[in-house]
């Protein structure tokens, strides 16, 4: 894989609360990184502008909100994720196909192909174990329900996934080649694990059949964050093919 391939899959978790944080990471990590993701944090405490900040250094956006509601509200919220210029959105599958393919539908309806966002679902959260389903009265196993929600996620038009890395494998078998997957839980191999669990390295994770890495803290906790995203970059060159 080349530098810019690698470079292109790394999508730097901007988890910080303030807008004034956002122009100095983007400078720092301007053409280091693929992407940032916005979450629920950032997104509550600074609104669109988050974005926009990031887009006038020329980033890209996952917009990680994560939006779960009735179908024409979900997808009215999408055609406003759309608006603002993020590249990817995502969804709880758990909403059902109503609400998936609704969404779906409206941003393929709004905007052309290559300016729409690409929508992932999220399928089961990593922070929820076999007790947390059974607590809510879902009797399968973790790992059924992921790979049954992917693939009703694909069935209801989703371009792709959020999920953990070892769960990567049967979601590519399950879901084929084109279905992206994007996953935290990455540490390259110089890096703390912080709270992070099932965790694999960028080359495994890569290897195993990710599209794009988010990692946040190996990089925004690093002495020096650009040699750290370097190095993850060199990490995934020399990994692979
Ligand atoms: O700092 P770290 O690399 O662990 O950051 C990973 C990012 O991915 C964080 O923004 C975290 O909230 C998010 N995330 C995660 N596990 C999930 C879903 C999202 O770590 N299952």
């Amino acid at each position: 894989m080349t530098r810019d391939e690698a470079k292109n899959r790394i999508i730097f978790a901007l988890d910080v609360d303030k807008l004034g944080d956002i122009d100095r990471w983007a400078e720092t990590l301007a053409g280091k990184v693929g992407m940032f993701k916005v979450g629920k944090e950032l997104f509550t405490a600074a609104g669109p502008a988050a974005v926009a900040a990031l887009k006038r250094h020329g980033g890209e956006v996952f917009l990680d909100l994560k939006y779960h509601d009735i179908p024409n509200t979900v997808a009215q919220a999408m055609l406003a994720a759309g608006r603002l210029g993020v590249k990817l959105a995502n969804l709880h599958a758990l909403g059902g196909p109503e609400m998936m393919e609704k969404a779906a539908s409206a941003v393929r309806k709004l905007f052309t192909d290559a300016e729409r966002p690409r929508l992932l679902a999220v399928t089961i959260l990593t922070s929820s174990t076999q007790d947390t389903l059974k607590a809510v009265g879902i009797e399968q196993p973790v790992e059924q329900m992921v790979v049954r929600l992917a693939r009703l996620a694909k069935e209801s038009g989703m371009d792709g996934v959020v999920a953990s890395p070892l769960e990567i494998q049967a979601i590519r078998a399950a879901c084929g080649p084109d279905f992206l997957i994007v996953t935290p839980g990455v540490r390259p191999s110089f890096a703390a694990v912080d709270d992070q669990k099932r965790i694999m390295t960028p080359v495994e994770a890569v290897k195993a059949g990710a599209d794009y890495l988010v990692i946040g803290r190996p990089i925004a906790k690093a002495a020096d964050p650009v040699q750290a995203a370097d190095l993850i970059v060199d990490e995934i060159v020399k990994g692979t093919p």
